[in-house]
């Protein structure tokens, strides 16, 4: 395929998603195109694409509440090949499924795999920021043929805590949040003190975390940083303990702010001052954009 045929030549986003799609297709230098959605009574979708698509498509859709998403996306992806996208680059800021990487109990299906397998199916490249990856080093392991891509808002957000939080500890509150803690704090200048906690999970809204050994919180500004929040009773967790440690303040700064039911106003009653969050997912936390690492990382897909 010739260089014409790789540069992307079109930003293709659901109805829904036309906000972050205008800023990438302008980031991108290209146009915008939407998806209609029709939704039939008996539930099936009737999805309307252009008539025509560019050699090169970027299709956008991030995979929060992703059960429907991915039927969109498995209909939308040869619809569009069809159209003309003879290459298919998706954009997805947030990329579910990530979390279930191992059988915990025999038969449990390692959704990660799976997911990650099928999209890499349908385009020719994944392009996601910050995805949860725990046990596996990297996408390519379950993304076939290095058609993953993943970029890291860690350093951006890092970077937005220095500018309001002066001399903040960075907390992880888990292991898994080493990766996106030690990043954050190499943004900030001079690197910001950091740490992360230890968590055990034992069901969806119970999860006990213990602080690093030795760690000094009294009378620092914690900023506790994770990819992502979901019930939000992690970072509750650590806020409490940091508080109960003597922080003068504990703000939260994640990547995906899926923020379900009570969540916030969980945090808040934990003691969480301010709550910071990348556009991955739209939430009214959002401060950051993430548009500029996807675009510049579609360039180089
Ligand atoms: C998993 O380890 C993730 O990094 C998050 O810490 C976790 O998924 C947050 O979930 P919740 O907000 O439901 O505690």
């Amino acid at each position: 395929m010739g260089p014409a045929a790789t540069a992307p030549g079109c930003v293709l986003a659901f109805d829904d998603e036309q906000s972050m799609g205008a800023a990438l297709a302008e980031a991108l230098g290209v146009p915008l195109s939407l998806i209609a959605r029709h939704r039939f009574p008996d539930g099936e979708l009737r999805l309307r694409l252009p008539a025509e698509l560019p050699p090169c498509t970027v299709l956008l859709r991030s995979l929060h509440q992703p059960n429907e998403k991915l039927v969109e996306l498995l209909i939308a992806a040869p619809a569009a090949r069809e159209l003309g996208a003879r290459r298919l680059l998706l954009a997805s800021p947030y990329l579910a499924y990530m979390r279930q990487d191992i059988a915990f109990t025999p038969g449990e299906a390692v959704s990660q795999r799976h997911i990650a397998g099928l999209l890499a199916r349908c385009f020719d490249a994944v392009v996601t920021v910050d995805p949860h990856l725990h046990r596996i080093a990297s996408l390519d392991e379950v993304m076939p043929g290095s058609r993953g891509i993943a970029v890291s808002a860690a350093r951006l957000i890092g970077a937005w805590v220095a500018q309001r939080v002066s001399q903040p500890l960075l907390l992880g509150p888990d292991e898994e949040s080493a990766q996106w803690v030690r990043e954050a704090a190499r943004a900030c200048s001079p690197e910001a003190d950091h740490a992360w906690c230890v968590k055990q999970r034992h069901g969806d809204h119970d999860v006990q975390v213990s602080l690093p050994p030795g760690l000094r919180c009294a009378g620092r500004a914690v900023v506790l940083i994770d990819d992502l929040a979901s019930t939000g009773r992690t970072l509750m967790a650590a806020a409490r303990l940091a508080l109960e440690a003597g922080a003068s303040s504990v703000d939260a700064a994640v990547t995906h702010a899926l923020f379900i039911g009570d969540a916030i106003t969980e945090l808040k009653s934990a003691g969480v001052h301010r709550i910071w969050s990348t556009d991955c997912v739209p939430h009214a936390s959002n401060a950051l954009s993430v548009v500029p690492l996807l675009a510049e990382a579609l360039r180089r897909a």
